[in-house]
């Protein structure tokens, strides 16, 4: 049947998600597959129905297309798409939610809360510590991210969050070691460490510069690393997660690991984490795109 991959979209993360879904669109042509690639920015829910998919490859990012919108038309559409259902997709895009139904089954993640725009900031920075990280809560690619590293950034830090999402959280930092884990079906890939020589992996690390270094295999003993992938199953499972996805983990300096957040449709571009793991597994990037295809409920 014909499968259309559905890319671009109108979040933030459009340019990302315009990258992810060309170099989907090209790999299901080299294998062979009777493919389309639709923009949904451009024509919308109906101009998709009216190419008349048999599966949806979705590789949309960030809100509209990764937080269960998307998903739940499909649904009522009875289309077959790719990766989480609408209720681990709008998870997922949650931070703070997330780290809610993590903290319930008693899975470490850093301790959190919201910073309103009323709020008592000073006992943000007593609780948490500094220095601390703002977020959008639901937002990709670390758009609007900051380490605050005194009271008096916070404010700007709370800013920029803010043109990103009405809603803004602080976490505890986690100083330490940043890895990846990718899974697959029911497959878990092997761990990247991620590392980013004088800063922290942001939209620039990830996207544009050259010096950010991706160690594969990333450096912990088979003990600790199988330790790191169990813990990222159940992560992903915890939030009903279904098909492939990415769960990102510091490890302090005790060895400790932490859950910051579950990305349900994960970048696929040339400097992204889930095509490198897997070909570090032996799935070169069409096997990988066809077996994510092969995940799709019917
Ligand atoms: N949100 C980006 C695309 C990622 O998780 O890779
Ligand atoms: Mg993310």
């Amino acid at each position: 049947g014909r499968v259309v991959v559905v890319y671009g979209g109108d979040s933030a993360e459009r340019e990302v998600s315009l990258i992810s879904g060309s170099a989907v669109l090209a790999s299901l042509q080299r294998s062979g597959v009777d493919v389309h690639g639709y923009d949904l920015a451009i024509g919308g829910l109906a101009g998709l129905e009216a190419l008349q998919p048999d599966r949806i490859f979705i590789a949309l990012h960030g809100r509209g297309g990764e937080d269960g919108a998307l998903q739940g038309a499909l649904e009522l559409l009875r289309i077959p798409y790719t990766g989480s259902g609408v209720l681990a997709s709008a998870l997922g895009m949650d931070k703070l939610r997330t780290k809610q139904v993590w903290q319930a089954l008693g899975l470490p993640t850093p301790e959190s809360m919201i910073l309103g725009a009323e709020a008592d900031w000073s006992g943000v920075c007593e609780s948490l510590g500094l220095p601390l990280i703002v977020k959008p809560v639901h937002e990709g690619s670390t758009l609007g991210i900051s380490i605050v590293d005194s009271r008096e950034s916070l404010e700007a830090a709370y800013r920029q969050a803010a043109q990103y999402d009405a809603l803004v959280m602080a976490e505890r930092f986690i100083e330490g070691a940043e890895y990846t884990v990718s899974l697959l079906g029911d497959r878990v890939l092997p761990a990247i460490r991620v590392e980013v020589p004088n800063g922290f992996y942001d939209y620039e690390a990830k996207y544009l510069s050259s010096e950010t270094l991706y160690h594969l295999p990333c450096g912990l003993t088979s003990i600790e690393e199988n330790e790191l992938g169990a813990l990222c199953r159940h992560a992903f499972a915890a939030i009903g997660g279904h098909g492939w996805g990415r769960v990102d983990v510091m490890r302090d300096a005790e060895g400790q690991f932490w859950l910051l957040e579950v990305n349900t449709i994960p970048g696929m571009t040339d400097h992204s984490l889930v095509p490198q793991s897997a070909a570090y597994a032996g799935l070169d990037f069409d096997a990988l795109v066809l077996a994510i295809l092969d995940t799709s409920l019917e």
